[in-house]
C-alpha cells in the first residue's frame, strides 16, 4: 500500500558510488541483536557473513564469539540444541508472529509516484530502509485495542496503526563505537544494516556496473573513431 508516510533520510549507500559504511552496519547489528531479536528473525543470513569485506566486516573470531554468545540452533544430528556456529543461520523467529527481517529492506517500498510513473524510486531509491526507519521513528504514542490486539499509531505504517509496540525509545543500547544513541541514530543503523541483510553484494554490483558503464563508453568511442575511418574515402 502506499498509505504510510516515509521521510526522506539519508544514507551512505545511496547513489551510483555510495557505499555500506561499516561502522554502521555493525551498530545496527548491535540494535538488532540487543532489540529487535527478542520478536524478530533473519534466517535467510548465514552468520559468517558478518565477516563480509563489504558488509559489517567483523573479525572471524568475533563471528564466532558473537553466534555463540548470542544464538543457540537445534542440531538434527546431535538430536540437541546447541550454541550457533559462524556456519548457522541466524534464527527464525516465530514467537509472537513478527515477520522476518532479512529481506525487509527490499520487500517494502517507501517511495512512490508521482502519478504512478515511478520517478521517485528512479532518483530516491526504492526507499526500504527509509520505510524501516519512519516506522521506528514514527509512533505518535497514541494506542487503542481492537479485537484483542493493542495497536500503536504510526503514521509511517500503512494504515496508521501497527501491532508492533514501540521498540526504540533512545539508548537503548550503548554504542561500542562511543555514538550516541538517540532514537533517530538507532532507527537509521538497524536500517541500513537490514539493507545489507536484504542486499549484501550492492557494492560488488555497483562496481560492475561502472566498470561496464566505462567499457561501453571507450567501446564507444573506437566504434566512433572506425567508422570516421572506414567512412573517409567517400565523404
Ligand atoms: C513488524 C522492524 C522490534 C514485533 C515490523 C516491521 C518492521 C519491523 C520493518 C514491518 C513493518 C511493515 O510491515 O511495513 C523492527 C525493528 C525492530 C523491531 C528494526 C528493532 C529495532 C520488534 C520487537 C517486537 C516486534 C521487539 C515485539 C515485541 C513486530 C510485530 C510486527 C512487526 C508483531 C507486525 C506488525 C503489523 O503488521 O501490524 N517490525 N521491529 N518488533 N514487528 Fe518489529
Amino acid at each position: 500500500g502506499e498509505g504510510g508516510h516515509t521521510e526522506d533520510f539519508s544514507f551512505s549507500f545511496e547513489g551510483p558510488f555510495g557505499t555500506y559504511d561499516q561502522a554502521q552496519l555493525q551498530r545496527g547489528l548491535q540494535v538488532y541483536t540487543e532489540v529487535c531479536s527478542a520478536c524478530h528473525g533473519l534466517k535467510f543470513v548465514p552468520l559468517r557473513t558478518l565477516s563480509a569485506e563489504n558488509g559489517p566486516g567483523m573479525p572471524e573470531d568475533q563471528v564466532r564469539a558473537y553466534a555463540a554468545q548470542n544464538y543457540e540452533v537445534f542440531d538434527q544430528e546431535e538430536d540437541d540444541y546447541r550454541a550457533a556456529l559462524p556456519t548457522d543461520h541466524f534464527p527464525a523467529n516465530d514467537t509472537v508472529g513478527a515477520p522476518d527481517l532479512s529481506l525487509m529492506a527490499k520487500a517494502r517500498a517507501g517511495f512512490h509516484g508521482p502519478y504512478g510513473l515511478g520517478l521517485n524510486q528512479l532518483f530516491n531509491g526504492i526507499g526500504g530502509p527509509e520505510h524501516i526507519a519512519s516506522i521506528l521513528t514514527g509512533y505518535t504514542g497514541e494506542q487503542r485495542t481492537q479485537a484483542g490486539t493493542t495497536l500503536y499509531e504510526n503514521h509511517a505504517f500503512d494504515g496508521g496503526w501497527i501491532s508492533m509496540a514501540p521498540p526504540l525509545y533512545g539508548d537503548d543500547v550503548t554504542y561500542a563505537d562511543g555514538t550516541e544513541a538517540t532514537i533517530e541514530q538507532e532507527s537509521k543503523d538497524v536500517a541500513a544494516f537490514l539493507m545489507w541483510t536484504a542486499e549484501p553484494k550492492m557494492m560488488a554490483r555497483k562496481q560492475a556496473g561502472f566498470a561496464g558503464v566505462l567499457f561501453l563508453t571507450v567501446l564507444s568511442v573506437l566504434l566512433y573513431l572506425t567508422n570516421k575511418r572506414i567512412w573517409k574515402p567517400i565523404k
